[in-house]
């Protein structure tokens, strides 16, 4: 007999998030499906809980709100939601350190790509452990590997995420719980359809770009293998040693100096 398990999977509303939860769901997982756009998360519970025979919740949330993943956790225990697979994938591109000038706008991004995510991993992760299975794939980036100019809080987030994934896979090694930061490169979403990404997009050569499904599968594959950090497509596998170098990062430091 197969046991049920259930994914909570955040940023479901769109892109990598909603191709999580597609391959779960035909994988015969339940599925939490978390975003802030509900009109789109209805319509794909709806979709997957009649293509699978799977039960696929809604809950409506800003996880760029502090209080959002304690309300999140109140939900699930209202609901009598136990929660298997943590996908931990909201994001967006944010705004400008030094250009935009409201704090409190910098304050919010942060909580989205960092802070939300080491909450939900606080909140859920003891319980995997206690009951001996569990997952947790952070959606990091290729951006989180090397650090570049003008790029001062999304990279830096998602190095974050890189680090926490590989300090939380080591803490509970043994127990049955897998963790993993996923570190996607270029991948067709909604990501780059922001005015302010249209130049980015379109000066990207088109071999540069995978589909969210074969991210998506990679990144699952390696997670159930216990791949603690993965780049998903074998041109970024190809390139992460070199972005880990000592020679490459001082190669890109004279460059800069220069
Ligand atoms: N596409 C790429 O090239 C690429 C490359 C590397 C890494 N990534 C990462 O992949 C992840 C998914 O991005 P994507 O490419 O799938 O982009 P996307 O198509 O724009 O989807 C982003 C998702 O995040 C959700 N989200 C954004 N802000 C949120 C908030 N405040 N609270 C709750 N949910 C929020 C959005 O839902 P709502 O708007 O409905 O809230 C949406 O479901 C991100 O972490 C991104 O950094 C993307």
């Amino acid at each position: 007999m197969s046991v049920e398990r259930t994914a909570l999977i955040t940023g479901a509303s769109a892109g990598l998030g909603a191709e999580f939860a597609r391959q779960l769901a035909g994988q015969g997982m339940h599925l939490v499906l978390v975003a802030r756009r509900e009109g789109r998360l209805v319509s794909l519970a709806q979709e997957l809980s009649a293509a699978h025979a799977i039960e696929a919740t809604v809950i409506v949330a800003d996880l760029s709100e502090a209080s959002a993943p304690a309300a999140l956790l109140a939900e699930l225990r209202q609901r009598n939601l136990t929660i298997d697979v943590l996908i931990n994938n909201a994001g967006s591109a944010g705004p400008d350190l030094l250009l935009d000038r409201d704090w409190a706008e910098h304050r919010a991004y942060v909580e989205l790509m960092m802070t939300s995510a080491a909450a939900l991993a606080h909140l859920l992760v003891p319980g995997m452990v206690e009951r001996g299975f569990g997952r947790v794939l952070n959606v990091a980036s290729m951006a989180g590997r090397l650090m570049r100019a003008n790029d001062m809080t999304y990279g830096p987030a998602k190095a974050y995420l890189i680090a926490l994934s590989e300090a939380l896979a080591s803490s509970v090694k043994g127990t049955g719980v897998n963790v993993m930061a996923l570190c996607p490169g270029f991948t067709r979403t909604e990501f780059h359809s922001e005015p302010q990404m249209h130049a980015l997009r379109d000066a990207i050569p088109e071999w540069l770009w995978y589909d969210a499904e074969v991210v998506v599968a990679e990144g699952l594959r390696a997670l159930a293998r216990g791949r603690v950090v993965y780049s998903s497509g074998w041109l970024y596998r190809l390139v992460d040693p070199l972005t880990q170098s000592v020679f490459s990062r001082f190669l890109l430091r004279s460059l800069r100096r220069g």
